[in-house]
């Protein structure tokens, strides 16, 4: 049978390693397809770099609706990024009746809804395994791996550079500011980090994932975002010694309504430093590399973990779509598996939950007086609230501030509460005198 035709926008790291992958595994690819996919045209604003990159034998343009305008195409990948000339193009394609592969999580989580409906309507996928996780198939495990459960919750460590950064942190003593240096020397963080340092990107990635886990459309403007610009160095020594590591996690959760706590049902969608036990697996995935863990109803807690970025990982994560396009694509339409795991007319509306109706736990760090009665009037607030304390850890005042030193460190760990109460104590205890400085407060998961 004739190669599948397969038109690429955008040669960059991820393009160039996705043309390679292919031309080196072509048999093995061509024997798991069932037909041979071949790139054959390629749109690149740099038509120079681009043909060095692919060699005489493929078509190069600069104009990218030109790809889409040729009839011999099947099939579209998007390698531009972001949600401009990107989302213009992706409907173009979808209206031209081919089907798109793309990384683009920015683009998915906020404009998911309109391009799945589009793709719908045309009868075309959208696949996008390495938009999320990078070389991870984690779009794959829970759209179809994990299809016979209620996903009750997922995590992942789904953004490398955070993760290189809280892991040179931790090993090296470091404060944020000389990390993301390094990090950009390294070529590991972009000149502008903002998404990632920010914790954007891995909302992205979280949205798509709370998607496809629960049911519910894509809702990046409901997620909570914070990100580790605000971490200090100090923190993630305390969190050692307390035996957690500190790291920027991606949560969704399925929250059951609980009518005697006032709790609502709905869906936690968030992205934060968090506080994870050092004894877990995740608490151990250093440097660059994802994992993200799912706990469904009958298989329990399960863990992916991998390479997230980098160009032939996330050529697989690319490949691996063009295969289940090559595979379905003469399928019936309604008998494909929906682009996020449930048939578009069935999905839920359940509602994503503010940040104030989140229940977590605390690791809250308070600088205060070191005189008699601090610890006492701190508690009574927490007490007074209904916050359970889970540990305490106070350092010697000359510890902390050196010979002499009249103010020191107090380290409490909470058992779960709901956001809103957590902050009516972050209010009260931050307006007594002995209280020093802002006091610090990060999540914490047990991800059992
Ligand atoms: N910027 C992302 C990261 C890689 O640092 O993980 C692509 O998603």
């Amino acid at each position: 049978m004739k190669a599948i035709q397969v038109g690429l926008l955008g040669i960059g790291t991820v393009g160039s390693g996705t043309f390679n992958v292919l031309q080196r595994n072509q048999e093995e690819i061509k024997r798991r397809a069932g037909r041979g996919i071949e790139i054959t045209m390629v749109a690149d604003l740099d038509t120079a770099r681009a043909q060095a990159a692919v060699g005489a034998g493929v078509q190069v343009v600069a104009d990218a609706r030109a790809v889409i305008a040729n009839p011999d195409i099947d099939i579209v990948i998007e390698l531009i990024g972001g949600y401009g000339i990107a989302k213009q193009l992706v409907l173009e394609a979808i209206e031209a009746g081919k089907h798109v592969v793309t990384a683009n999580k920015a683009l998915l989580a906020v404009h998911g809804t309109e391009i799945f409906a589009a793709a719908h309507r045309k009868g075309v996928m959208v696949a996008f395994e390495a938009a999320v996780a990078g070389g991870i198939p984690i779009i794959k495990a829970l759209r179809e791996g994990l299809t016979a459960n209620r996903i009750q919750w997922l995590a992942g460590i789904i953004n490398g550079t955070t993760n290189f950064i809280l892991s040179e942190m931790r090993d090296k003593g470091l404060d944020f500011g000389t990390v993301l240096k390094q990090a950009q020397a390294l070529g590991y963080a972009e000149a502008d980090p903002t998404f990632d340092i920010e914790g954007v990107d891995a909302a992205h990635k979280v949205t798509l994932m709370s998607a496809i886990a629960f049911g519910i459309p894509v809702q990046f403007d409901k997620a909570y975002v914070e990100g580790i610009t605000q971490l200090g160095a100090q923190d993630i020594k305390y969190a050692e010694q307390l035996g957690y590591r500190i790291k920027l996690l991606g949560i969704a959760k399925r929250r059951q309504a609980d009518v005697a706590k006032g709790m609502a049902d709905g869906i936690e969608l968030r992205v934060h430093p968090s506080l994870v036990p050092a004894k877990r697996l995740i608490a151990n995935v250093e440097g660059a590399m994802n994992a993200v863990m799912v706990h469904g109803d009958a298989v329990g807690t399960t863990l992916y973990y991998g390479k997230g970025a980098g160009s032939e990982p996330t050529a697989s994560a690319v490949i691996a779509d063009l295969v289940d396009i090559t595979r379905l694509h003469t399928a019936d339409a309604a008998q494909r598996v929906p682009h996020l795991a449930f048939q578009p007319d069935a999905m839920s509306d359940l509602r994503v939950l503010p940040m104030s109706e989140v229940v977590t736990s605390y690791y809250l760090r308070l600088s205060v007086s070191d005189q008699p009665g601090v610890l006492a009037q701190v508690t009574g607030i927490l007490a007074a609230l209904g916050i359970s304390i889970d540990a305490v850890l106070q350092r010697e005042a000359d510890e902390v501030g050196g010979e002499g030193a009249t103010a020191t460190d107090l380290i409490i760990l909470t058992h779960d509460t709901v956001e809103g109460t957590m902050n009516q104590a972050l209010t009260q205890m931050q307006a007594l005198p002995t209280v020093l400085a802002p006091i610090v407060r990060i999540r914490k998961e047990e991800l059992v």
